[in-house]
């Protein structure tokens, strides 16, 4: 413990002025990480940007290819969205339901998803998309890949909002063994590199109340789509 050495003085951990919550990066994969708290310092000019989204472009569920409606709602900002339905997973520039482009990427969205994925070792990401999910209790996502992008060059980059989740990270095979990360408000995930490909899913959310979001969790997953 090198702060053993240092006098009372120096030894200033919890100065008024200091944030409460220290912002810590843990290794989940050899090319990914948990920044927890790192999306906290952005609320104030990422909710109000969110809610300018959403009324352009509302959650809505959409239906797999398989025929099965998605328990998470889904919208999107940026270039491209993410979409699904019955003939297959795709990126559209224009929201299906509105046939108007998606909502230009806030520039809060793009600074943190841009910080993000340098912070864990990823420098000059531009995403074109985010993906907004919307989780009430008991939604879940299977375990999947990501894998409609046009290149697996660049990272993901994934951030948790509202009530807390249990993030599966797996391997390369859908069998693989999972690890179970809990993600918390204002945490982002990354992985890339020759983590890119690895199966995630997020377990069934628990019943709760959030103290700012209420009864949900929003995650944002920036790609580069196209
Ligand atoms: C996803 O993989 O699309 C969502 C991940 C999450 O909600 O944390
Ligand atoms: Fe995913």
């Amino acid at each position: 413990m090198r702060y053993e050495t240092m006098s009372p003085t120096t030894l200033d951990l919890f100065a008024d002025d200091e944030p409460q919550q220290t912002p810590r990066r843990e290794q989940i994969g050899e090319q990914s990480y948990v920044l927890r708290g790192f999306a906290l310092p952005l609320l104030d000019r990422l909710l109000p940007a969110l809610e300018a989204v959403l009324l352009a472009a509302p959650f809505r569920q959409m239906v797999t290819p398989g025929g099965f409606t998605m328990s998470v709602a889904l919208s999107s900002c940026g270039t491209l969205g993410w979409t699904t339905d019955r003939s297959g997973y795709r990126y559209t520039r224009h929201d299906p339901q509105t046939g108007q482009p998606w909502p230009a990427m806030p520039p809060a969205f793009f600074e943190l998803a841009q910080a993000a994925a340098r912070e864990a070792g990823f420098t000059d990401f531009v995403p074109d998309s985010c993906l907004i999910n919307r989780y009430i209790p008991g939604a879940k996502m299977s375990l999947h890949q990501d894998k409609n992008e046009g290149s697996y060059a660049a990272p993901i980059v994934s951030v948790s909002l509202g009530l807390p989740a249990m993030f599966q990270f797996g391997g390369f095979e859908r069998s693989d063994k999972t690890q179970r990360v809990p993600l918390f408000h204002g945490d982002v995930v990354v992985w890339g590199g020759v983590d890119r490909l690895r199966y995630h899913g997020v377990l069934p959310i628990k019943d709760g109340q959030h103290p700012q979001l209420g009864e949900q969790r929003i995650n944002f997953t920036f790609r580069v789509a196209g």
